[in-house]
């Protein structure tokens, strides 16, 4: 008995890293899977390792940031697999380089991979859930860049942050129908992060001795729990998931205020007040890197 059997779920960029490890415990855990690539030789090798280890797959290939492949990814799990229990948000791309340097070309890449390719698999699958008074589960892949900020990825992290701002609304927007909308942080050693995340590390004192903390397929067990019933009651949250880890964040939260007692302020006013927002947060004034309050880092697990 798995958790998700009789059931189906779409992963998009399944073809490798994360989304490979997710398509691949999805169909351990009995769902059949719609596994969307661009990249259509590594849509199929993952398509056959799922069918060749006794479970059922398709491919739909395309890119998922384009509407009609959001539609038609949805057409497919219903037609050829029979429903639609789950989609997985996983495509993703990077194109790093420091604001000043990058090209529109390299903004654009990466926003509309990221969030046009959230928008489109979603839209289609939560009308489709609506529409046939299904209840459905939505996960989306954000990043500790957007939600922490990462040197170097203005692009890449305004998207992330973007992702996991769209999972807590579209959330809300349909917990009434019994639509679950969550977001996760992974890390993990990925074509994408291999230089971030290449060595091998363990995990804690007494766990399993070769265990591979960043491990991509670490993070697929908490993506099918999500995916399953046995999450019904958890929606518009931002989980970090590594190695033996799950996280849970907190949103931006108000930290501190000032008030003008009741009149509009002027400028000169609030240059004199505002050190007082500062002064009772103890939150510099300077920009800070954000990934240095990582629990896990890459190197170390702390
Ligand atoms: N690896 C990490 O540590 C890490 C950390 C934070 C977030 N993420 C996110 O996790 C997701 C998966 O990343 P990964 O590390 O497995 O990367 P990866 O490069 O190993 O795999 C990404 C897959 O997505 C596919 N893809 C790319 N663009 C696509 C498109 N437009 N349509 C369909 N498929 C497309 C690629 O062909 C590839 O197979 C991404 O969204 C990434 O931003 C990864």
């Amino acid at each position: 008995m798995g958790l998700l059997d009789g059931k189906v779920a779409i992963v998009t960029g399944a073809g490798r890293g994360l989304g490979r490890g997710e398509a691949l415990e999805l169909a351990r855990e009995g769902a059949a899977v719609v596994v969307g690539e661009v990249d259509r030789a590594a849509g199929e090798a993952v398509v056959e390792e799922i069918t060749a280890a006794g479970g059922t797959a398709v491919l739909h290939v395309g890119d998922c940031s384009e509407i009609e492949h959001g539609q038609g990814i949805v057409r497919t799990a219903v037609e050829q697999l029979g429903r639609l229990d789950a989609l997985v948000n996983n495509a993703g791309i990077l194109r790093d380089r420091t604001l000043a340097k990058m090209t529109p070309e390299e903004w654009d890449a990466v926003i509309k991979v990221h969030l046009r390719g959230h928008y489109a698999p979603t839209h289609a699958a939560v009308n489709h859930w609506r529409d046939t008074g299904s209840s459905g589960h939505v996960v989306c892949t954000a990043s500790t860049s957007g939600i922490l900020g990462n040197f170097g990825q203005s692009n890449y992290g305004a998207a992330k942050a973007g992702i996991a701002a769209f999972a807590q609304i579209v959330a809300q927007e349909n917990w009434k129908h019994g639509i679950t909308v969550n977001a996760i942080c992974p890390a993990a050693r990925t074509r994408m992060t291999e230089g971030a995340y290449g060595e091998r590390i363990s995990g804690p004192a007494g766990g399993e001795p070769d265990f591979d903390f960043w491990h991509p397929d670490n993070v697929a067990p908490f993506v099918a729990f999500l995916c399953s019933d046995a999450s019904s009651a958890i929606s518009g949250k931002v989980f970090g998931v590594q190695g033996d880890a799950v996280e849970l964040y907190r949103p931006f939260t108000s930290e501190a205020a000032i008030e003008n007692g009741g009149t509009r302020w002027t400028a000169e006013r609030l240059a004199e007040r505002v050190g007082e927002l500062f002064d009772t947060t103890g939150m510099p004034l300077a920009p800070e890197n954000g990934m240095a309050r990582l629990r896990y880092s890459m190197t170390q697990r702390s």
